[in-house]
């Protein structure tokens, strides 16, 4: 089997993925789609990277918790708190073994587009943007403009993808703390690396 593209997969997703969630992917997949281009990336990876990266977005905690422990994951006490994580990891196993996705730069991206990773690629960061500030979560934050500003160049500065993700990440500690929510060890090693690179 080769790997589908962007549409081929979304068909098959449509019929295991809810309305909503299926909704969601394709404003993530515009915008990423949209960061993609301005940022001379490949722009049909990127699109792949977005339509795979919530297919098990909608599966319950205690389920997540049981695949990855079928799987025999390494579980961080963080995702045993808050399983929702588990979806990208997880997720990325899947769209290897049943969809035949084998791009290893789809799959990491897919599965740490929750926290981020040091390592992935610029079309990775396009999609993990998107996917923080598609129109729905902007609506929802409207702190968010200022990570996608930063993405499209917009506040004045040259566009830059991993300054709009540290901002993200920026605002998330923030609410983390705040709300007095555990930080998962990889947003905090990503955010740590963005520091050091943009310095
Ligand atoms: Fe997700
Ligand atoms: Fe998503």
């Amino acid at each position: 089997m080769t790997q589908p593209d962007d549409l081929t997969l979304r068909a098959r997703m449509a019929t295991e993925v809810p309305a909503g969630l299926l909704a969601h992917i394709d404003r993530v997949v515009a915008l990423t789609d949209r960061l993609a281009a301005l940022h001379g990336l490949d722009v049909p990876l990127a699109r792949l990277m977005a339509q795979g990266h919530d297919l098990l977005r909608a599966v319950p905690d205690a389920e997540l918790l049981a695949r990855a422990e079928a799987r025999g994951l390494a579980i961080d006490p963080v995702e045993r708190d808050v399983p929702v994580i588990l979806h990208g990891p997880l997720g990325a196993l899947e769209l290897r073994d049943r969809f035949a996705i084998d791009d290893p730069r789809v799959l990491d991206a897919i599965r740490w587009h929750t926290t981020g990773h040091p390592d992935v690629t610029p079309e990775a960061w396009a999609m993990f943007i998107a996917d923080k500030v598609e129109p729905h979560k902007l609506e929802g934050w409207p702190a968010l403009q200022t990570v996608l500003d930063a993405a499209l160049g917009a506040d004045g500065r040259a566009p830059s993808l991993e300054r709009a993700a540290l901002r993200y990440l920026d605002l998330r500690q923030d609410e983390a703390v705040r709300e007095h929510q555990q930080i998962h060890p990889m947003a905090t090693l990503t955010r740590n690396h963005l520091l050091r690179r943009l310095a």
